[in-house]
């Protein structure tokens, strides 16, 4: 089935999980190059780069932490700008090699925000590693360290993305039908 029905909208399959899995493999070889002998802590935004985080950790075996904090900053297909604080990370990263995992680098305000927010707690070194990136949205000059895909500026949902609450569950990307 290529074409799914969302709330009030219509998508269509845009990135099928196998060409996911492939992009993720390709940016795990150069985060691991990078990464494997600093012990670094992986910090997973949630909701949306849980399924994501989940794939991208499975590359890596040597020693490493993940946690998680929440943010919230999407209505509907828009972004609203306003970025709501549920930061909630407890280890202490001073001195840290941290890597933040996003889902999606959109307008990239979310990003901005939270690096500007991690590096005041003084990590060693900040990376972010974003599975999507999608350039024609960018408003910000901040751009990702690794980026597994860049995609144009149409909204999707599936693997861990959402349209209002619902979609995240989806194993393939679907992108909204006009
Ligand atoms: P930004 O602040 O505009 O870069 O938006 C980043 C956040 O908005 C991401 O972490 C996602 O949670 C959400 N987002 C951006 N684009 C999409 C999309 O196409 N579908 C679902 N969520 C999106
Ligand atoms: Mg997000």
């Amino acid at each position: 089935m290529s074409t799914i029905q969302i709330k009030d909208k219509q998508f269509e399959l845009s990135i099928p999980e196998k060409d996911i899995l492939k992009s993720i493999g390709n940016m795990a070889k150069q985060m691991y190059n990078d990464l494997h002998d600093k012990d670094p802590l992986f910090i997973c935004v949630l909701n949306g780069a849980f399924m994501f985080a989940s794939d991208l950790m499975k590359h890596f075996d040597f020693p490493c932490e993940i946690t998680f904090i929440r943010l919230k900053s999407y209505q509907g297909t828009a972004t609203s700008g306003n970025i709501k604080e549920v930061h909630g990370l407890i280890e202490d990263i001073k001195d840290r090699h941290v890597v933040i995992i996003e889902d999606i680098i959109d307008t990239g305000h979310t990003i901005q925000y939270l690096k500007q927010s991690t590096l005041k707690r003084q990590p060693k070194s900040l990376r972010v590693a974003a599975l999507l990136f999608k350039p024609d949205a960018l408003q910000t000059g901040i751009k990702a360290d690794y980026v597994a895909m860049e995609i144009p500026n149409d909204f999707i949902v599936g693997y861990g993305l959402d349209y209002n609450g619902h979609g995240r569950n989806l194993k393939d990307i679907y992108k909204v039908k006009n």
